[in-house]
């Protein structure tokens, strides 16, 4: 697997806080799976500065644990609206972008447009912590924005109602990659297989291949991402209703 959403990288925000965690961290992805990682610091002028030297020094550790290491970075929304340096997932043009609200902030179709102009595409990290309802994630849809959720929301670490709509967003087809956010090695870890393995019971196999594995590996070449039918998802959630 290829985790697109990791605060790996020590000392650059809330994620690992030195090196010995970060090593900690990679030998927990590695039993996890995962053989991929985009490092991906919660964006500050400092932490664009440092994280790809950051990130080369790790690198040969990674090796190590079987894992490769990639650049990125996570925006917070108002981060577009200052114009600051924009740092891609893994070298494509996918930018990975907090919206830190519940609602959809007054004129984001514009600040998208520019991004567009620009050749940028955006993935939405975790909509189900953020947002109550379908219609926000069906507008920036609708403008060709891809949807990262995060594992452990569909395990309950944030709550029945967090789980609950990360299994609607997926039934309906607007969960495009599935992603750690690892921030530790304990609280808020990798869980990527566990989580795998529940929605494997619940989804299907070959849905979990897209999400976890195919739509990873298109995004570090590039591509965009394979979206679940509308028909099969609305199934899928007629069985899953029951039970959440
Ligand atoms: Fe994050």
């Amino acid at each position: 697997m290829i985790d697109i959403h990791c605060h790996l990288l020590p000392g650059l925000d809330d994620g690992a806080r030195d090196r010995e965690t970060t090593l900690r961290m990679l030998r927990t992805a590695a039993e996890d799976g995962i053989r991929g990682i985009v490092c991906t610091p919660h964006f500050s002028p400092s932490a664009y500065c440092e994280a790809e030297k950051i990130r080369e020094e790790l690198c040969s550790a990674a090796a190590e644990q079987g894992i490769t290491l990639y650049g990125g970075m996570e925006y917070d929304y108002n981060h577009l609206l200052l114009n600051e340096p924009l740092r891609s997932l893994a070298g494509s043009n996918f930018l990975l972008l907090d919206f830190c609200s519940a609602t959809l902030p007054a004129g984001w179709e514009t600040v998208f447009g520019e991004l567009q102009l620009r050749s940028f595409r955006i993935i939405a990290a975790h909509p189900e912590r953020l947002f109550q309802t379908l219609k926000p994630v069906r507008e920036l849809a609708s403008r060709g924005v891809y949807f990262q959720l995060t594992g452990e929301s569909f395990l309950g670490r944030y709550g029945r109602g967090c789980a609950r709509f990360a299994f609607r967003l997926l039934s309906e087809g607007f969960c495009d990659y599935i992603a750690s956010d690892a921030h530790d090695n304990s609280t808020r870890g990798f869980r990527l297989s566990e989580c795998r393995s529940l929605l494997e019971k619940k989804a299907g196999v070959e849905c979990c291949r897209r999400i976890f594995d195919g739509n990873p590996a298109a995004l570090l070449k590039g591509d965009t991402p394979e979206r679940m039918e509308p028909v099969e998802a609305r199934g899928f959630w007629r069985k899953l209703r029951e039970r959440f």
